[in-house]
């Protein structure tokens, strides 16, 4: 055996025997690289006389490309048992159970907010915000409560030590606040956090509220019960919701009415509705509600002999309860997962 015989059997059996691309490549290197071996033989050919190099030249020329031929076929080998062998390695297992997702969910509060929001906003009203720690003159006095007025202490109010600020006991202090920054026309509804030092199965010291307040030209009594009347219908879904006013007192309007939606007693179970026998018609208040009175419209720089309006708060926890059936308040507070999962909202659910 001639030496390129030699060489080209030893470097075919090396190819061959490279069991990875690193181990191919040194291969290459000793073969083809600079001064590999093929190369070096290559370069044997300058000093043969010109017969040789005749006979040499074709052979060696072979040699090289016999090697570089091989050297791509086995790489291309190589490749692709190291792809097969990644791709057993990063395999998924899909016959395993799925992990258990934790979906969150939209609190019952929130949810009921966006309803509202949905139907006043197709009534033509705005959405308004105050703050939750309050001052005397928006939460009190501009909302007609006169110092010492005996109302003032109806509300149980939590008072900040500095004397000057307590935590807002209704949402109407928003209404003083947007009459200071608005002129009428003005519609425009609140939804906010309000603080009592109340706790038992139907008062938490912190409860949200919705306040809305209309004021035109020529806004009536008829105004008040048809907004009101529409709103706890299209709340509630149940297009015949008896509802029914009730003189009642608050300072801040006049007249004042406490409003009351009707249902069904069942046994211990009961049904929002009108019922068949008006003997059996039970009443829930739900609201309370008014005319602007005329001194809050002053406090706010707005003359009541041009503009009039009413106004209406009711509590959000509620509206909730009676749409939801969730029957403890207390619970609306206590962020127990599991309550939120069986009464909290998929946020995919459009608002109702
Ligand atoms: N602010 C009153 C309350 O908290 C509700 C109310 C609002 C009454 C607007 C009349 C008008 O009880």
């Amino acid at each position: 055996m001639n030496n390129i015989e030699k060489l080209r059997s030893e470097i075919l059996a090396q190819i061959a025997q490279a069991s990875d691309l690193k181990a191919l490549d040194a291969v290459r290197v000793a073969a083809l690289g600079k001064s590999g071996s093929v190369s070096a033989l290559m370069k044997t050919l300058g000093t043969m006389n010109p017969d040789e190099r005749k006979t040499q030249g074709p052979l060696l020329n072979a040699l090289k490309d016999e090697v570089t031929s091989h050297i791509a076929a086995r790489e291309s080998v190589l490749q692709e048992s190291a792809l097969v062998a990644q791709l057993a390695q990063e395999s998924v297992d899909i016959t395993l159970p799925a992990r258990p997702q934790q979906n969150g969910t939209i609190h019952p509060i929130s949810q009921t907010i966006n309803e509202l929001v949905r139907i006043f906003a197709a009534m033509g009203f705005t959405i308004a915000q105050g703050p939750d720690i309050e001052d005397d003159w928006h939460n009190f006095t501009a909302l007609n409560f006169p110092p010492g007025h005996p109302a003032r202490e109806m509300q149980d109010t939590f008072f900040l030590k500095d004397g000057g600020h307590l935590l807002r006991t209704h949402t109407s202090s928003v209404q003083i606040r947007y009459m200071e920054q608005n002129k009428p026309p003005i519609r425009t509804i609140c939804f906010g956090r309000t603080y009592r030092s109340d706790w038992d199965m139907t008062h938490t010291p912190m409860f949200h509220q919705m306040e809305c307040l209309m004021i035109d030209t020529n806004v009536t009594m008829a105004h008040l019960k048809g907004c009101l009347q529409d709103f706890v219908r299209a709340f509630f879904g149940i297009a015949d919701l008896p509802v029914r006013f009730r003189p009642s007192f608050f300072p801040f309007v006049e007249p004042g009415a406490e409003v009351d939606i009707g249902y069904i007693k069942n046994g211990d179970a009961i049904a929002l509705g009108r019922a068949a026998n008006p003997a059996d018609q039970k009443w829930m208040e739900v609201l309370g509600a008014g005319m602007v009175h005329p001194n809050v419209l002053k406090n706010c720089g707005i003359d009541p002999d041009v503009f009039q309006g009413f106004a209406f708060g009711t509590g959000l926890e509620r509206l909730a309860m009676l749409k939801y059936g969730i029957p403890d308040l207390r619970t609306f507070f206590e962020s127990d997962v599991r309550w939120l999962g069986h009464y909290g909202f998929s946020p995919l659910d459009a608002a109702a």
